[in-house]
């Protein structure tokens, strides 16, 4: 593991994103979901914190990112924006919140930006979201684009398996990338998709590309915090690097504690009125 030392202590802001991608500088991106997780992330330098529709898997329980609704995204974005200083705070529009109309996608989009004071939003698809995307940004607010594996069409794939491993699709991929580009989004997420792909997409844009299991050529990289903490054990693809064994480490934290309260060691004298 390579060593870093976070200086700069400025907020981050979409310009300084692109200004980091323009200079080599790689982006670090994390999800969070609540404000004491955001505020351990925001301290140790992370410059964007997604508050993901992931949400809907790691703290709900939900087998598919489609469930979650505006309101529930809401509640996380704005207690996540309570903890963070530095961070971007970028917003997951969810699963039928944007798609197929741009009134309501930017609907949506201010609702997020007036209730939870988040900084940008993020959505899933190329050309059939660019008129969203524009509509969005005709408000003033900055929108990421997703695209490769895009969980909220799940339905329509099957399956999480790699995309854009036959030529057809890593050209519509590249098209889309440079539709989104021209739509005016300020950065494109790009979910599992074959590493020399997202070297040629890096390479196409002028907008950085934040890659999640679309290796290391491109701008920055993103994770789950829940996977790279070893939080969610039971997911465990190729790309995710796991930091800690924070599933682990609670349980046997917990363990402790109910042997402690049994065998009647805690609370002890100094820990009483
Ligand atoms: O919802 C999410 O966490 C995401 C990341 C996987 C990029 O979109």
């Amino acid at each position: 593991m390579s060593s870093y030392k976070a200086e700069d202590r400025r907020i981050v802001t979409v310009q300084r994103i692109k200004e980091m991608a323009e200079r080599g500088e790689k982006i670090a991106m994390l999800t969070a979901y609540d404000y004491s997780m955001a505020k351990l992330i925001d301290a140790a330098a992370v410059d964007i914190i997604l508050v993901g529709d992931s949400a809907a898997n790691v703290m709900a329980g939900y087998p598919t990112t489609l469930p979650i609704t505006l309101n529930e995204m809401i509640y996380h974005a704005s207690s996540v924006v309570r903890g963070v200083k530095r961070a971007l705070v970028v917003v997951d529009l969810p699963f039928g919140t944007y798609q197929g109309n741009s009134k309501e996608a930017l609907c949506s989009a201010i609702r997020i930006m007036k209730e939870t004071s988040a900084h940008a939003v993020k959505l899933e698809g190329g050309k059939q979201v660019a008129e969203s995307v524009a509509r969005i940004l005709s408000a003033g607010i900055p929108v990421m684009g997703h695209l490769g594996l895009t969980p909220q069409s799940i339905n329509k794939f099957g399956t999480y398996v790699v995309r854009a491993t036959e030529e057809d699709e890593a050209k519509t991929l590249l098209q889309d990338a440079h539709i989104l580009e021209d739509a005016g989004c300020f950065a494109i997420v790009l979910e599992k998709v074959p590493a020399l792909l997202a070297k040629r997409m890096a390479e196409e844009l002028t907008i950085p590309v934040i890659g999640i299991g679309a290796g290391k050529y491109v701008d920055g990289q993103v994770l789950v915090c829940h996977d790279m903490l070893g939080i969610n054990e039971e997911f465990s693809p190729r790309f995710l690097r796991r930091y800690l064994s924070l599933g682990q480490e609670i349980k046997n934290a917990v363990l402790s504690y109910v042997s402690d309260v049994k065998t009647c060691d805690f609370p002890n004298e100094k820990e009483q009125y």
